[in-house]
């Protein structure tokens, strides 16, 4: 059986065998920039956000250093201020939170829903109508508790999948809120908006939206990189300005700002594979398919939930399983590497300490930690090693009979 070159190993990311298919064209970007001392700022930059920005159907692009730049940049350009609150999910990257910690604000969870295990518009209006009460001045939501307004929300669209956009969109109006979409896993995910009657890409619904080019994510650079698109000429000059040390320009600073800027040879490495990224999308839910159907015969899992109104891209292919510690060292047995994604609810973790927050606050996320597997996914992964994987998936359940009945389906959170 193949396994794309990596002797008998399955990796749970290949980023290998892509980076040789593209390497004449990506040592070319290098090459040139080197023959023009093009390394920060100029047309390799300019010509991947004016591609980007078309990519996402939204009107700005500003390349950062990095998605958690991106999500900072663009709560700040986007007007929170220090000491108000923004509103997230326990379930995502600590970059999240992180970003919104650096923007001075405060961050707040409200729970995921258990089948896209993405923020639950349900959970956010009870934040919102019970913890709150209306500041008239603002049209905003004071939270009574912790005695701070709240400014945004951040919906996170993890794994590939885009967060329930319309109701959340909803909200946001009626209390007067930013949003700003994390859109670090999800380049070129689709949500059908029933308010506007047509499919919407990720990064083109909130106020402004963050993507993350780290090398593993579905669109990433050779190195770190980050973007922001918006809508909104006015937060594109911010965050413009914010990335270059707050110039307006050279040598005049408006503001503090930032050392954030893409870098030249990253933006010209990201323009050679945006080129590719509609067919490595496509490829990535054709795998999903495949492993969707292998997975419909095995009891055991929960295959990942696709509402009507989405259009995921699969960053990752998440399942869901009682005994996840033991099918993750079977798989590991048979040299098939796979991903927790992730395996401390952020509000549970050290970092958080001092929120106050407890076990159980979160219990959607909190099942979901103890229970998620992210198996093998790229676009360049093929049917022979799906079906393995599929295979030793299957005969981890078969011993399970055998042995006793603790691998069970598990059972939906409350
Ligand atoms: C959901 C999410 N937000 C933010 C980030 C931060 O991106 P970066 O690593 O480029 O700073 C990531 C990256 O892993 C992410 O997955």
């Amino acid at each position: 059986m193949s396994s794309n070159g990596n002797n008998g190993h399955i990796p749970f990311v290949d980023l290998v065998t892509l980076h040789q298919e593209l390497e004449e064209e990506l040592v070319s970007v290098v090459r040139s920039a080197l023959r023009t001392a093009s390394f920060i700022g100029g047309p390799f930059v300019t010509e991947f956000e004016t591609n980007f920005a078309v990519f996402c159907d939204a009107k700005h692009c500003v390349g950062v250093s990095s998605g958690t730049d991106a999500v900072r940049f663009a709560l700040m350009a986007a007007g929170v201020q220090p000491g108000e609150i923004v509103i997230t999910v326990p379930n995502t990257f600590i970059a999240t939170t992180e970003a919104i910690s650096q923007a001075g604000a405060r961050p707040e969870f409200v729970d995921i829903d258990e089948r896209t295990y993405n923020m639950d518009p349900v959970r956010l209006q009870e934040l919102l109508e019970t913890e709150c009460s209306l500041d008239r001045e603002t049209g905003r939501p004071f939270h009574r508790r912790l005695q701070k307004t709240i400014s945004a929300v951040v919906p996170v669209h993890l794994y590939g999948q885009m967060a329930n956009m319309d109701p959340i969109l909803g909200l946001a109006r009626r209390y007067n809120l930013i949003v700003v979409e994390d859109a670090c896993q999800a380049h070129g995910a689709e949500y059908f908006s029933s308010k506007e009657n047509r499919w919407c890409k990720a990064g083109s619904m909130g106020h402004a939206a963050a993507f993350s080019f780290y090398p593993g994510k579905n669109l990433g650079a050779c190195g770190e990189g980050g973007a922001v698109t918006t809508n909104d000429a006015e937060i594109a000059r911010k965050i413009r300005m914010l990335r270059d040390h707050g110039q307006s320009k050279k040598y005049y600073h408006d503001v503090e700002g930032y050392n954030g800027r893409l870098d030249s040879i990253q933006a010209g490495m990201l323009s050679v594979k945006l080129r590719h990224l509609p067919e490595w999308n496509r490829k990535r839910q054709e795998a999903a398919h495949r492993y969707n159907e292998m997975l419909s015969s095995v009891g055991g899992i929960i295959a990942p939930y696709e509402p009507e109104w989405s259009r995921a891209v699969y960053h990752l292919y998440v399942i869901r399983v009682e005994d996840r510690e033991g099918l993750q060292k079977h798989l590991a047995d048979a040299h098939i590497g796979t991903g927790i994604h992730y395996p401390v609810a952020l509000h549970l973790q050290k970092a958080y300490e001092q929120l106050g927050y407890r076990l159980g606050d979160f219990p959607v996320t909190e099942k979901a930690a103890l229970e998620v597997l992210s198996l093998p996914m790229y676009p360049q992964i093929t049917q022979e090693v799906q079906e393995y994987v599929i295979g030793k998936i299957q005969q981890f359940f078969s011993k399970a009979e055998v042995m006793g009945p603790q691998c069970r389906a598990v059972a939906p959170a409350v």
